[in-house]
């Protein structure tokens, strides 16, 4: 991706990263842990997107680790994707993240697919392999409407740094992918939603923000497709508070 110059003790690995990134990119496939290949499009996430979803998880850590004084005292940086497919994304993000000086003991990914096997024949664990990344990137395969709720139930709601939805493309799919979302971000933090072109996403982002349970902006430059939500405290609303979308 290489988009930002890392100044920190990540270099080497971001250095590595860059180049296991632009072999597949050149190569167009990974291997699948079973022997063959499956080729990264048209399902991972393009270059541009990647280059864009790098960027915006670089800008969005170093903005949360800015108000943190003490990094001793929270180190972490909790990331929950839905959608790992390949783990395209996933590089694109770990790649933000540790070029803003997040060390990699720091960084805890969950990645949630339940056909990461059963499509992609584990290509996106091997590239986390490849790439040094497989202790801090936890692949869960699971519907994200079971394994969401079930982080909630085991205490993480609103814990959550950074959150990336790019899994099931119907309508109730991504309603319900940022219901649960809503409740794991931590307060003020983003959500990024891609495939804002399709009118399942666009109807299901467009619920939230005409309820005014969160602020969205569009990101469609340069064939761009990503809406960046961010929740908003509403706790006054009435028990039947509903605005058509
Ligand atoms: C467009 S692909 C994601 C691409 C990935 N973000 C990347 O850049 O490589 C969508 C993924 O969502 C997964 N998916 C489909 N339904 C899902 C669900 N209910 N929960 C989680 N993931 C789901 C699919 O298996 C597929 O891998």
């Amino acid at each position: 991706m290489g988009m930002q110059v890392c100044t920190n003790d990540n270099r080497e690995l971001v250095v590595h990263i860059d180049r296991v990134y632009q072999e597949v990119r050149s190569e167009g496939r990974l291997p699948k842990a079973n022997g063959g290949w499956s080729s990264i499009e048209p399902v991972g996430l393009a270059h541009d997107a990647c280059r864009k979803l790098s960027a915006l998880a670089h800008r969005e850590v170093e903005l949360i680790m800015g108000k943190r004084p003490d990094r001793r005292e929270s180190p972490s940086i909790r990331i929950v994707e839905v959608g790992f497919a390949m783990g395209m994304s996933t590089l694109a993000m770990m790649r933000g993240v540790l070029g803003a000086g997040v060390a990699l003991e720091h960084i805890e990914h969950t990645a949630i697919d339940p056909y990461a096997g059963s499509s992609w024949g584990y290509a996106g664990r091997l590239l986390m392999q490849r790439c040094g990344l497989q202790d801090a990137v936890t692949v869960i395969e699971e519907d994200s409407a079971v394994a969401l709720p079930a982080m909630l139930s085991d205490g993480a709601a609103q814990s959550i740094d950074l959150i990336f939805i790019d899994g099931g493309h119907r309508f109730e799919e991504v309603f319900l992918d940022l219901t649960f979302a809503s409740r794991l971000i931590a307060p003020g933090r983003l959500v990024i939603v891609d495939d804002i072109w399709m009118p399942s996403v666009c109807k299901a982002i467009r619920y939230f923000e005409r309820n005014g349970l969160a602020r969205v902006a569009l990101d469609t430059q340069a064939g761009g497709s990503l809406a960046l939500l961010r929740f908003v405290d509403a706790p006054s609303r009435d028990w039947d508070a509903f605005k058509d979308f």
